[in-house]
C-alpha cells in the first residue's frame, strides 16, 4: 500500500490515499500547465490553503459536481457556503482534526488570502496532511519563516514548497525551508506556470542535494510521487 501524490500543475496536487481522492488547491481550468480538467477529476475532499484565485478557481465547480468535503480556514469555508457549498469543515491555524481519510492540521503562512471577489479570506495557511503512509506538508504560498523548525516536529516525509519567487519564496529560500523542515523528500510547486515565476529546476535540485539531506523530486504536471511507509 502507498499514498500517491500527483502533481496537477502550479500548486495543485491530488493525494490518493486510503481509497480517497484529496485535492489540494485545485486550479485547472485557467492553468496553462494543467493536464487534467475540473470536469473529469475525482474528489472526496478538497483542501484549500488560501483564498487567491490560483488556489481556489475550480473549488466551487468540483465541490458541486462531486459533493467533496471542503476543508479550509473559517473565512474561506464561509465564503464557499455562500456560493452554495454545503459539505464543509472549517478549521484554523494551529488546529488539527482527525478525519476518516487522515489527519489535517493548518499552519501559518506569510502571504495574503483575499478571495476572487475581494472578500476577506482570513489568514493564509499551510496544510499538514497525515496519511497512513506518512506526513505531507503543503506550504501553500508563503515566504520563508523560522517557525518551519516547529513544523519539523510533525515528522514531515514530503514537503511541497513554492519555489517560483516574486509572489512566494524563491529557490534559495526553499533550500533553507527544506533544511528547517528536515523533510525526507521535497517537491517544488508554484513555478513555471507563467514567465514571471519561471525557475531552473536543475539548479534547484543541485542546491537541495548539496545543502540539505532531502531528496528533491521535480514533477511535471500529471506525474506522481509514491509515499511509502519506511
Ligand atoms: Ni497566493
Ligand atoms: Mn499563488
Amino acid at each position: 500500500m502507498s499514498t500517491e501524490i500527483k502533481y496537477l500543475g502550479h500548486s495543485s496536487f491530488q493525494v490518493l490515499t486510503n481509497n480517497k481522492s484529496i485535492l489540494m488547491d485545485p486550479f485547472l481550468t485557467d492553468n496553462p500547465t494543467a493536464t487534467t480538467t475540473a470536469d473529469e477529476i475525482d474528489a472526496d475532499v478538497i483542501l484549500v490553503s488560501h483564498g487567491h484565485y490560483d488556489h481556489v478557481a475550480d473549488v466551487e465547480a468540483i465541490a458541486k459536481r462531486t459533493g467533496a468535503l471542503l476543508i479550509a480556514n473559517y473565512e474561506i469555508v464561509t465564503w464557499f457556503q455562500n456560493q452554495g457549498i454545503t459539505n464543509t469543515h472549517a478549521m484554523h491555524i494551529g488546529g488539527q482534526h482527525v478525519f476518516a481519510f487522515g489527519t489535517v492540521k493548518l499552519t501559518i503562512a506569510h502571504h495574503g488570502s483575499c478571495l476572487p471577489d475581494g472578500s476577506n479570506g482570513g489568514q493564509p495557511t499551510g496544510i499538514i496532511l497525515k496519511t497512513v503512509d506518512g506526513t505531507i506538508y503543503h506550504a501553500g504560498d508563503t515566504g520563508l519563516f523560522l517557525d518551519m523548525q516547529l513544523i519539523a516536529d510533525e515528522d514531515i516525509q514530503v514537503a511541497i514548497l513554492p519555489i517560483g519567487d516574486n509572489f512566494t519564496m524563491g529557490p534559495a529560500d526553499s533550500v533553507k525551508a527544506t533544511a528547517f523542515l528536515k523533510a525526507s523528500t521535497v517537491i517544488p510547486a508554484h513555478f513555471n506556470t507563467w514567465p514571471l515565476i519561471e525557475q531552473d529546476t536543475d539548479r534547484w535540485q543541485q542546491a537541495i542535494q548539496s545543502e540539505t539531506t532531502a531528496q528533491p523530486v521535480v514533477l511535471s504536471p500529471g506525474e506522481s510521487f509514491l509515499l511509502q511507509k519506511p
